[in-house]
């Protein structure tokens, strides 16, 4: 699907969030930040986003992903960047549920707008754990639906009105627009999705809801 979608992907999510896409990430980079790593790996990077922000600010990062088209738009943004003291993002094409590298590798490892899609998210969140070291963080943006009731409604109506049909004008893929509000919804948000994290062995997990809860900031740390 996403393959599918790849080479509007960006647009789109600038179009369909009023840019509000790009907000969460910087909250999210300036919330890894605190711990200063040296090193991360972007899990179901897509098209470099956070990937990139995290160069930018000087950590070391890898992006790996299932779908080559998608990184194949990561790689292009990234040979347009500006060279630095730190070598530019790397790409690999692998899932989350079988991460090629050995245990203890990554102070830090991020996630936008991915988890909700994994196949096998239990696994993956496993997987997630063996590779951080101790001490590492996982941060993590994914949607949610808001709980405050009118901004739940208009939230509904935009979702699976106005999204779906946006999307489907201009990534001609109907389906790729309606899967969104469909698996936001089946979702585990919040608590839920923090106790996920605590059945793993991630300590300390916490949710910051964004946007009066479209979106959430979820951090959780090996220890
Ligand atoms: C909505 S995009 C998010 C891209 C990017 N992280 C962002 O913030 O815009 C979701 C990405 O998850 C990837 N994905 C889905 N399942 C995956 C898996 N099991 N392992 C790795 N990536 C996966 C998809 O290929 C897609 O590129």
């Amino acid at each position: 699907m996403f393959n599918g979608i790849a080479g509007s992907y960006d647009f789109l999510n600038h179009l369909l969030s009023l840019g509000i896409d790009r907000h969460w990430r910087r909250v999210l980079i300036k919330h890894v930040l605190k711990r200063n790593p040296n090193n991360a790996l972007d899990i179901a990077t897509g098209t470099g986003d956070i990937a990139i922000a995290l160069y930018k600010v000087g950590v070391e990062t890898t992006g790996i992903d299932i779908a080559d088209q998608m990184v194949e738009v990561a790689k292009s943004k990234c040979s347009k960047l500006k060279k630095s003291s730190i070598p530019l993002p790397g790409f690999l094409i692998a899932s989350a549920d079988d991460i090629p590298y050995p245990d203890n590798s990554f102070q830090l490892v991020t996630i936008g707008f991915g988890i909700r899609n994994f196949e096998n998210r239990k696994r993956a969140i496993e997987e997630i754990f063996r590779v951080l070291k101790v001490g590492g963080e996982l941060a993590i943006l994914e949607f949610a639906e808001p709980r405050n009731k009118l901004w739940s409604s208009i939230y509904k109506f935009y979702f699976h009105n106005i999204l779906p049909l946006i999307g489907k004008l201009i990534s001609k893929d109907m389906d790729a627009y309606r899967y969104l509000p469909e698996s936001v919804s089946q979702f585990p948000q919040y608590k839920d999705f923090c106790n996920e994290l605590e059945t793993v062995g991630f300590a300390n997990p916490k949710f910051k809801p964004l946007t009066g809860g479209v979106s959430i900031l979820y951090t959780a740390l090996k220890t």
